[in-house]
């Protein structure tokens, strides 16, 4: 009876094609393949508005801002517009216990109050070529040893710089080129990109705001935070990027994106450009189900566990609370998106869903007699299989140990030090304590408490050598079964107790009066050690299944593009630049439930709680709502919109994409999408998935009603 029903389950879940708006677009191919359907959906412009292979155009406004999110230029001046968990670490980096910008927002009154951040880059992309027929002339020549040259960042970047000419490079300072696989390596794009390294703060509102609802809110809808954060990019006289300098001025972008609060409403055209990070749609069933089973099952297991002993201590003391806030909140991402995909999984029948593919694929190849298909996909179920235990615990280890004990990522390279100590030279000893002392403080910092790491150790530990067999255990994990007859408890309160990494008691003892013989024998030192180095085995030993893997994965996928011929399929997300597009819209997470595509400041106020930090609302934004001091940004029914929901398909990485209507005028900032939605990473859910958006509206009243920095809307074009 059960397979009788699932048999029949499939028979109709199986979707015919591409949903209408699924799909991360590559922008050379976006004309050919999509732009009628952009247009039959409302698009009013033309698709060289929004990409021009030699002129300008829509995407020469959206930048890479600094490693994984987007940003946006929305003044003739440099501005950029981003998320405020994108500026982040660069607002907490500012911050200081007077000057708390964090917490209190921060509006630079003048350009000389905006601040430089080290490190921080925006990056645009100037040119795009596809360039599959040089990579593939040259794979052909080339030697190619691991076999893994035609994904190998490093080989395709020699192309392109060869392509591109050191002479070119030279004369066109920040200027960089790289070649990127696309379809599993079936197609290579070529980026020359300009990157600019003077990014300054201009504003952040409070976290109250920008991070309203926090970590039980996030992956959620209805939504109702103020997501954004404000940067410029400075360059040198002549435009060209340079590292910070006071004379810096700055820069005069090519474009920049005009701003409209005549608003959205359900059903409008909706766009983004963006830089999706990283996408599985041509996963195979087994990966489907490897993902479930072993990645998710993991992930979720332990950080249940882990996160359930780190709110307790957070609960219990608001110093813990401050120095994991951010961890908890990074560790609760990830879980919250591993229970949403394994939702979907099941939902939507993706094990399956995969596997007719592969069936109608196998029938196909049979057909036009390509019998590098079937074996493509047979040699795919093999190593999955093969690679299975490994897997199982790879992601135990990194899980539980590497990233759920923080000891385990202690500075354990102390040979140096001890070389010196054993030595006779005072200079150098000074030197290397000095050094280890610094590691040391960066390691213990104002982030770490050891008690919680301690009392999340046992827990972790208990479970590794509770799931993992023994012999497949780091083997100096036998220590514990000799000397502590295997109680892990009390190894880890030893490792506390002697380690000089054990408390600050221990470390100062040991500055007073270092040895290298205590250093050699640390307990903590040496199971942090043999956690690295087993990290490193594991890594090694899978990664001989990747270059196989890699090429049966290349043609399965090219019999996929074959098979589908004409129909338009898209890459998986490579954190390139790409297209979605889709509409403003709500929906339905259950029978008879509906959620409307847009929230307003209403439900900040009915979330409200002074009590709990993640739902309070400052009190001037409080004032502004009683008053109704809304300005302009209101909508037509007298209310303040706050975040609305399209049906993009975008994922990590596209947190701060522009949101654009059907004239590419800026409606919004994508940050996040719904928890039911994350499954399309894998299989885009056409009834489910929603970007979560942060209306412009909301943006620009916080900025010119909330936060008194009106003066920036003057370098906008606001209509
Ligand atoms: N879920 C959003 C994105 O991946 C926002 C993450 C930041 N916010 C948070 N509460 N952790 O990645
Ligand atoms: N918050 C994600 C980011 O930072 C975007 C949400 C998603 O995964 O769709 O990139």
């Amino acid at each position: 009876m059960k397979k009788l029903i699932l048999v029949w389950a499939l028979s109709v879940s199986v979707p015919p094609c591409a949903d209408a708006d699924e799909g991360m677009w590559v922008l050379p191919l976006l004309k050919q393949q999509k732009f009628a359907e952009m247009q039959a959906l409302g698009l009013k412009l033309q698709d060289y508005d929004i990409y021009h292979p030699d002129s300008s155009s829509l995407k020469d406004a959206v930048v890479i801002f600094g490693g994984g999110c987007t940003g946006e230029i929305i003044s003739p001046e440099g501005l950029v517009l981003t998320n405020h968990h994108c500026g982040y670490s660069q607002i907490q980096r500012h911050s200081t216990l007077e000057h708390d910008y964090l917490t209190d927002g921060y509006w630079a009154l003048t350009r000389e109050q905006e601040l430089p951040n080290p490190g921080l880059s925006v990056t645009f992309i100037d040119k795009i070529e596809d360039v599959t027929a040089y990579v593939a002339a040259r794979l052909e020549k080339d030697e190619d040893l691991g076999g893994m040259n035609f994904l190998s960042p490093a080989y395709l970047n020699t192309l392109a710089r060869e392509k591109a000419g050191e002479q070119f490079l030279q004369e066109h300072p920040g200027t960089e080129v790289e070649i990127r696989a696309f379809y599993e390596g079936n197609q290579y794009y070529m980026f020359t990109k300009k990157k600019y390294s003077d990014v300054r703060l201009v504003g952040a509102p409070p976290s109250s705001v920008g991070k309203f609802g926090a970590d039980t809110d996030n992956w959620m809808w209805p939504r109702h935070t103020g997501d954004f954060s404000l940067f410029r990019v400075y360059a040198d006289a002549n435009g060209n990027p340079a590292e910070y300098a006071e004379t810096n001025v700055p820069l005069r972008p090519k474009r920049w994106l005009k701003i409209s609060i005549k608003g959205i409403e359900e059903n409008d055209f909706a766009m983004m450009i963006g830089f999706p990070g990283r996408t599985n749609k041509y996963y195979t069933s087994w990966e489907v189900a490897e993902r479930r089973d072993i990645d998710n099952a993991v992930r979720i297991h332990i950080r249940d566990l882990r996160q359930k002993a780190m709110l307790e201590e957070m609960l219990k003391d608001p110093d813990v609370r401050i120095r994991y806030a951010s961890k908890y909140a990074s560790s609760t991402n990830a879980h919250k998106n591993a229970i949403g995909a394994d939702w979907a999984i099941q939902k939507r029948a993706f094990e399956q869903v995969r596997q007719a593919e592969q069936d109608k694929l196998i029938a196909w190849a049979e057909q036009m007699n390509k019998p590098e298909y079937p074996e493509a996909l047979r040699m795919l179920e093999q190593i999955v299989s093969d690679r299975k235990n490994l897997r199982f615990r790879s992601w135990m280890l990194d899980e539980a140990l590497a990233r759920g004990i923080e000891f385990t990522g202690i500075p354990t390279d102390i040979q140096a030090v001890a070389d010196a100590l054993k030595g006779k030279d005072k200079a150098r000893q000074q030197e290397q304590i000095r050094l280890l002392t610094l590691a040391y403080h960066r390691f213990f910092n104002a982030t770490y408490s050891p008690k919680v790491d301690k009392k999340i150790a046992k827990i972790m530990l208990k479970e590794y050598r509770h799931l993992v067999p023994a012999h497949a255990q780091p083997a100096r994990f036998s220590i514990i079964d000799k000397k502590f007859k295997g109680d892990t408890d009390r190894f880890v309160e030893h490792l506390f107790h002697t380690s000089i990494y054990g408390n600050p008691d221990n470390f100062s003892a040991f500055i007073q009066n270092p040895s290298a013989r205590v250093l050699e024998r640390d307990p903590m030192i040496l199971f942090a050690k043999a956690v690295q180095e087993e990290r490193k085995a594991l890594v090694s030993a899978l990664s001989d299944f990747d270059s196989n893997f890699a090429s049966e994965r290349r043609t399965y996928v090219k019999g996929l593009l074959e098979m589908y011929g004409d129909q338009a399929v898209f890459p998986d997300a490579n954190s390139t630049i790409r297209l979605t597009y889709g509409q403003v819209k709500g929906y339905s997470p259950r029978d008879a439930v509906y959620y409307q595509c847009q929230t307003t400041l209403d439900g900040v106020m009915e979330k409200e709680d002074p009590e709990n930090w993640e739902f309070v609302v400052p009190q001037r934004l409080k004032a502004l709502y009683e008053a109704h001091d809304f300005g302009p940004y209101r909508m037509a029914d007298g209310k303040m919109p706050v975040a609305f929901s399209a049906t993009t398909h975008t994922t990590g990485g596209n947190s701060g994409s522009p949101v654009l209507n059907a004239r590419g005028e800026l409606t919004g900032i994508n940050f996040d999408r719904n928890w039911e939605g994350v499954g399309g990473d894998i299989q885009y859910l056409p009834d489910y998935q929603r970007s979560i958006i942060v209306d412009i509206r909301y943006v620009l009243f916080l900025i010119d009603k909330y936060a008194g920095a009106g003066y920036l809307l003057k370098e906008m074009e606001i209509d």
